[in-house]
């Protein structure tokens, strides 16, 4: 049970009016205190109170988004820890409003009266569910917003440059601030400690939180971050289009992307020392799709082998998408994980890039990736580049706030290269003029051998980081070391972390392997031993 100070803060309101018994029978408990903020909140015009529902530990819960691109934002399995459920809707423009939802642990209170708000991805628009019900379980009081639009799409931008903005910053902004409150009434106590945690569309947000708002948040956590994101959604129609050849027919099959993904893995897996199927540092790996070039005569039904196009299409693949004038745009892919990088290689052009140029850079619902894509088209995305959302700024403020920011990207990442963080970082150091010894105070960043995007891979992937919850056995693993416990550390105790925990598992969900993955720019070495245990491998 709750402690009698707990109650005696919460029931600041009503405490007046009742007789003083025992805590427990209180009928002002955490869960009417919970279903009446429908009455008692009311921080501002903009915002209304959709739902406020105490869901005690055990319960289902259902996605309530509309839109079938986020249902799977909920696969449970059920409601982690007794929580007040909060559901928002906030306006942030004549037309556009953000849905938001908080969830509020019941042991908040004794587990350090933590915030925490977590990120979205692709152009969505989906509400983290699963990292809600994770993070809440933790003892945070736990935010998660649909970043002013429903669903993985950018059609809700038509016309409508205030869900851009929201989709820029302004919904992170927004819930951030709306979510602060909602807390500190929930509890009549204030927040002490305010984290940020996302990968991906979240990374960025992240990213962006740290270059522009880094006051709102202790500690930043921006994983497999999609900033530079102009090119980024330019780059897979460029790899499409232009490397590819427009696709129709694909120019690989899925058994050909399968048969490449396993000769990229042979050809750099051992490099390290280890075969593991984990490429330890895809930055040494140079790989010759040309040793798989068909000999005269040959054919992929006979020998397995690629024809010239095919092979000419594999080394395009990892390197960098340049503009006009030579201009570098983003990086090529990263090798390892090509049956998930194949996803750009679809029979049609890819809708990340179509949805951006027509609804958010050009309002023309005509434009087509085939008819209008271009280096000039770039051009004319990055000179607009909505609300600042290339999100490419050095990291003065965050320095100056005090506030921390880890960043982490998986070196097996094959929908969105690595090198996007490698880069990001090094144009710190350069911009701030700061060697790593003196980023380590306040910007620490971690690649992630065996991860792939965001979450799952062939290596100790799981950090405890967001979007990691549903493809693992979360809830058996010990969060201290992962990503988001050495953040609380470095923010609250000052230790800082000089590595990160992962964990591999089987395929039944057995841990497999554990490995501490390192602070860049050191890398992780393997120093023999059984490559499955951490202390098979240390940092040089
Ligand atoms: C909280 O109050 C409700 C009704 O007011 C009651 O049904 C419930 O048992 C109480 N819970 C606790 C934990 O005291
Ligand atoms: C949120 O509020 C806006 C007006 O500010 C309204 O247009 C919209 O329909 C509301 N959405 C929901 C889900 O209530
Ligand atoms: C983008 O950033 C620039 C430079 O920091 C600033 O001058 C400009 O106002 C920003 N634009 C928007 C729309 O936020």
């Amino acid at each position: 049970m709750k402690s009698p100070s707990y109650f005696t803060a919460f029931a600041a309101v009503a405490v007046a009016a009742l007789p003083h018994t025992a805590a427990t029978t209180l009928p002002n408990n955490f869960s009417t205190r919970c279903s009446g903020l429908l009455q008692s909140f009311h921080p501002d015009q903009q915002t209304t109170v959709l739902v406020a529902e105490f869901l005690p530990k055990g319960s289902s819960f259902t996605n309530p988004s509309g839109h079938p691109s986020c249902v799977g934002g909920w696969v449970g399995p059920s409601i982690l820890a007794d929580i007040c459920r909060l559901r928002l809707n906030v306006s942030t423009s004549s037309t556009s409003s953000v849905i938001m939802e908080a969830w509020m642990p019941a042991n908040w209170n004794q587990k350090g009266r933590r915030f925490a708000i977590t990120g979205n991805g692709g152009l969505g628009g989906c509400i983290a569910f699963d990292d809600l019900n994770f993070i809440s379980s933790l003892g945070f009081a736990t935010v998660g917003h649909n970043n002013g639009h429903d669903g993985d799409t950018g059609v809700p931008f038509s016309n409508r440059p205030g869900v851009v903005e929201d989709f820029a910053y302004r919904s992170l902004l927004t819930a951030t601030k709306v979510g602060k409150k909602a807390v500190n009434h929930l509890y009549s106590q204030t927040l002490k400690k305010s984290y940020f945690l996302g990968c991906s569309s979240g990374g960025r947000q992240g990213l962006k939180a740290a270059q522009d708002f880094p006051e709102e948040y202790d500690g930043i956590i921006a994983g497999a971050a999609g900033n530079n994101w102009n090119n980024l959604m330019s780059s897979f129609s460029y790899y499409w289009k232009f490397v590819a050849g427009g696709n129709n027919p694909p120019i690989l099959t899925a058994e050909q992307w399968v048969e490449w993904r396993d000769e990229a893995i042979k050809q750099c897996d051992k490099i390290d020392g280890v075969q593991d199927l984990v490429i330890e540092d895809p930055r040494k790996c140079k790989l010759r799709p040309e040793a798989r070039l068909c000999a005269p005569g040959k054919t992929w039904i006979s020998d397995k082998c690629f024809t010239s196009a095919q092979v000419t299409f594999l080394r395009k693949l990892y390197e960098p998408f340049y503009g006009n004038n030579g201009a570098f745009l983003f990086p090529g892919f990263a090798p390892g994980d090509e049956t998930i990088t194949s996803v750009w290689f679809a029979t049609f052009a890819p809708q990340y890039t179509v949805d951006w140029y027509r609804y958010a850079i050009l309002n023309d619902d005509s434009w087509t990736v085939e008819a209008d894509f271009n280096l000039d088209a770039v051009d004319t995305a990055n000179s607009i580049d909505p609300y600042n959302i290339s999100t490419y700024k050095d990291l003065s403020k965050l320095k100056a706030s005090g506030h921390k920011l880890l960043t982490y990207h998986g070196l097996g990442d094959g929908l969105l290269s690595y090198e996007n963080s490698d880069r990001y970082y090094e144009s710190v150091v350069r911009r701030m003029g700061l060697p790593s010894a003196q980023l380590d105070s306040f910007y620490r960043y971690f690649p992630i051998a065996g991860l792939g995007h965001c979450a799952t891979g062939n290596g100790a992937w799981y950090i405890g980081a967001a979007n990691q919850y549903t493809g693992a056995p979360a809830t058996t693993i010990d969060p201290e070391g992962g990503v988001l416990m050495s953040m609380v550390k470095w923010v609250e105790q000052g230790i800082a972390p000089e590595k990160i925990t992962g964990r591999g598992f089987t395929s039944d969900g057995q841990l497999a392997s554990t490995k501490d993955h390192c602070k860049w720019p050191l890398r992780n070495k393997y120093l023999g031993g059984n490559p499955t245990k951490k202390s098979s491998w240390g940092c040089s």
